[in-house]
Order: C-alpha cells, then sequence, then structure tokens
C-alpha cells in the first residue's frame, strides 16, 4: 500500500495548474450512457475514481477510450447490462450516478445500495424519491436498488435538502423524459452547470442550471459531443491552502477564480494577499503567519464541505482560535484525531471544532482517513518540523492528480514510498 514521506520544509512557491474537477467528470462520464453516439470529453483528470466509472461503464458494455491525456470518449450502443455491481460501488460512492441516465435510456437499472461511507450516512433516498416521482418502480432487493420505468415523465421534484449528486441524477433522468421537469432547490455547485452544459451540447433542453430551480424539456434522443471538464475548484483550493500554510506564495493557473470565492474570502481574513486574474489565483502569505479564521460549511455557494479539512490544517498554525462548524456531513471530523499526533490543539464539540493555532507541529506518523482528511494530513505535514509518515494514501489518490508531484513543484519533499 501506497504512503507517502513528507520532509516539512520552508515556503512553498511557483506556479501550478488546476486539473480537470473530479467532481465534475465522474458525472459527464455517466452522462454517456444517455445517448447512443460517441460523447468525447478533454480535461478528464487522471485519478483513481475516473479510472473506477470507466470500469463501470466498460462493465456494462460501454466503448470506452482514452485516446490521449485526458481525453475521454465513450459509445454506450452496444451496452449489455444494466447493472452496477457492488465491488465497484462500494469503492466509490459515485456510482449511483449511473442510475438516472440508465433508467432514462434504457428503462431499467441495477445500482448496488452505496452503504455506509466515512463521512456520514450519506442515504440516497432523494434520489429516489424524485425517480418514483417520475413514474420509475423502485425496489430494494438483494442490497440493489431494482429501477424500472417505461419511459420518464416530466415532474415537480423539491429536495427539502440539497444534494449535489441526487440533482445530478435527476438532471439526467429528466433530459429524456416525457414533458417538463421542475428541480427545485436544486444543488447550485459549478459542476452541475458543467453537466447541464455538457447535456445541452447533447441536445438537451435544460433551463436555470446554477439556480436553485432548474427546468427541463425532455427530448426524445441526445446525440453525441464534444466537452471540456471545468477546472477542479476543490485540489486548486488546496494548493492556494498549501501557499498560506507553509507562508509562502502560489500561483493557481487553469482555474476559475469566481468558481472560488468562499475560499479567496477565507484566505483574505487568515491575512493573505489575493490579486486574481481571468483564469488564476495569486495567494501571497510571505513573512507572516496566518490569523484563524472561523467557517462553517455550506451547499454553495457557501464555503464547501470538501474544502473544511485543508482550512482546519491551516487553522492549526494560525495566530488565534479559529471555529469550524460543519453542516453537510455529520462524522467528517476524522482528519481532527490524526491532526492531534502531529501536536494541534483541537477540541470537537457535536458539528463544532474549535482550534487554537500553534506555532509549529511536528510530524509523526498519521492515516488518512477519507479524500479531503487525507490533503489536510498533506497541507498540515507540508508545515511541520520532520517527517510525517501518511499511510492510506489511496484516498488522496481518488481525488488528487498526481498530488506528490504538483506539490513538488512547488518546492514540497513529498515522496510516495511502498512497504
Ligand atoms: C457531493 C460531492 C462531494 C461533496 C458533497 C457536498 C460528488 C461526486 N461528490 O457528494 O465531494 O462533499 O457533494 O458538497 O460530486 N442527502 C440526503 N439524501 C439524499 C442525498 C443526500 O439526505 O438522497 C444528504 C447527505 O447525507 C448530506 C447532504 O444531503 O448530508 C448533502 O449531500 P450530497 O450533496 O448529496 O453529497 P454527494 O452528492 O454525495
Amino acid at each position: 500500500m501506497d504512503k507517502f514521506l513528507i520532509e516539512g520544509n520552508g515556503p512553498l512557491t511557483g506556479e501550478v495548474a488546476a486539473s480537470g474537477a473530479k467532481n465534475a467528470a465522474l458525472p459527464i462520464l455517466c452522462a454517456s450512457l444517455l445517448t447512443d453516439d460517441e460523447l468525447r470529453l478533454s480535461n478528464v483528470p487522471d485519478l483513481h475514481d475516473v479510472v473506477t466509472t470507466k470500469k463501470l461503464l466498460a462493465q456494462m458494455g460501454v466503448a470506452v477510450a482514452s485516446p490521449g491525456p485526458g481525453l475521454f470518449a465513450a459509445t454506450a450502443r452496444g451496452i449489455t447490462t444494466c447493472v452496477a455491481p457492488y465491488e465497484l460501488v462500494k469503492t466509490m460512492r459515485a456510482s449511483i450516478l449511473v442510475l438516472g441516465p440508465l433508467l432514462a435510456k434504457r428503462g431499467h437499472a441495477e445500482v448496488s445500495l452505496p452503504g455506509g461511507c466515512a463521512i456520514g450516512a450519506r442515504p440516497v433516498d432523494l434520489h429516489l424519491m424524485g425517480l418514483k416521482a417520475m413514474g420509475a418502480e423502485i425496489t430494494l432487493e438483494d442490497g440493489f436498488i431494482k429501477a424500472r420505468a417505461t419511459r420518464l415523465k416530466g415532474a415537480r421534484i423539491y429536495f427539502d435538502t440539497v444534494t449535489v449528486t441526487g440533482t445530478e441524477n435527476l438532471l439526467m433522468a429528466a433530459v429524456l423524459a416525457d414533458g417538463e421537469t421542475v428541480l427545485e432547490n436544486a444543488a447550485r455547485e459549478p459542476e452541475i452547470v458543467d453537466l447541464a452544459n455538457c447535456l445541452t451540447a447533447m441536445g438537451a433542453k435544460i433551463s436555470g442550471a446554477g439556480t436553485g430551480t432548474i427546468v427541463v424539456q425532455g427530448v426524445r434522443d441526445l446525440h453525441g459531443a464534444d466537452h471540456r471538464v471545468i477546472p477542479d475548484r476543490i485540489e486548486g483550493g488546496t494548493f492556494l491552502v498549501a501557499a498560506a500554510i507553509t507562508r509562502g506564495r502560489v500561483r493557481l493557473t487553469k482555474t476559475d477564480p469566481n468558481a472560488l470565492d468562499a475560499v479567496i474570502v477565507k484566505l483574505q481574513q487568515a491575512g493573505a494577499k489575493v490579486a486574481t486574474g481571468a483564469d488564476w489565483i495569486d495567494v501571497d502569505m510571505r513573512h507572516q503567519r496566518p490569523h484563524s479564521v472561523n467557517l462553517h460549511t455550506m451547499a454553495h455557494p457557501g464555503f464547501p464541505t470538501d474544502m473544511q479539512a485543508q482550512f482546519m490544517a491551516l487553522d492549526c498554525y494560525a495566530d488565534g482560535v479559529g471555529t469550524i462548524r460543519e453542516t453537510i456531513f455529520e462524522n467528517r471530523f476524522m482528519h481532527a484525531q490524526e491532526l492531534l499526533r502531529l501536536g494541534a490543539d483541537i477540541r470537537i464539540e457535536g458539528n463544532t471544532a474549535i482550534v487554537t493555532g500553534r506555532e509549529k507541529l511536528k510530524g509523526a506518523p498519521v492515516m488518512a482517513t477519507d479524500l479531503r482528511a487525507s490533503a489536510a494530513l498533506v497541507l498540515a505535514a507540508i508545515a511541520a518540523e520532520g517527517t510525517t509518515k501518511i499511510d492510506r494514501v489511496y484516498h488522496i489518490d481518488r481525488g488528487y492528480e498526481h498530488i506528490e508531484e504538483k506539490l513538488g513543484a512547488l518546492g514540497a519533499r513529498i515522496a510516495r514510498v511502498k512497504d
């Protein structure tokens, strides 16, 4: 199993480009199930979750090719089965994103129930509620969601909790449904907009993506398209925190600064000088210790839960006391236990972490527990004194493309080792 050996050292400086967004690429890869024609994508990140999605599609009989770096082509015409097996779903919850497209295009789907997850219960009840409202018959049998429909019917669907993949699943179901679908209290993440743009390029009729109300006029068929995946705002945000936590200066390129507003505001509150251009963000924290920041996570455009752990790492080094409240997922503070091993001062009270900053933390063996928690450990380790060994970095590989190379190019001493 791979591990990272990280030698804490001085400020990170330089330029790093954002990769394609994992959370946009995954639903868009699944959108290839909605047409018999070829869907061609670029800027697809080289990540373990992308490999898992390709495997999931390939085992259904989708012709999948990666004709070059970042490129992906899929044709679902020869699909042989509409089953997403447990072996793949258990490693990646986002596998649930095949449910909507399979049901809409093929009239049936069997997707293993995702089951428990390190960061909380994460049910899929809202996905199922929406599909039922569109006329699907859904049963839970032998650990599988079994869904059937002749042709889905447009419906008015209200989400009582904002759900990202739930919105995406129902959006993909609605594009081929009979009539109009209205998704109320829909998620507004940039990744939803990217999916909607790709679906529109495939011939779908969608308005309101990026707002709380998405309206879809169903069409009979979609066709192939070319689409470029948006930059990863969470990966990019992680590099910006790397600059701040090491008191360095980093320019993030090939990004969309608008998608990172909530993160930029918090970096400014921490004392960083932030400059932005059309597709870059420059964070400068040289010669100063970051100030503590308070934050609470919210659905977009609020502060993203996927950046919470990284800012907790920053608060561990900051001047003052920071309060971090997690409102999206229960049990998303596992990184706190590991940060304590480096000497951090964190007190957890329910869904709130109270972090008293320390001038220095010291390297220690730690364990990656989930994707973003692992990123927080990498950040804490590059700013710590001495060596940190991070076990189970497969969590990081699910969502960060070549993170050791990218941080290494900024001056971090980070090596991948096997034992
Ligand atoms: C997506 C992201 C993940 C991010 C999260 C929140 C992908 C592949 N993953 O996950 O990185 O952390 O959004 O921004 O895009 N809920 C229900 N019932 C449902 C669905 C969700 O109660 O049917 C609840 C969840 O338990 C959670 C909240 O809604 O408390 C938000 O979850 P959701 O937005 O669905 O997260 P994901 O789409 O799984």
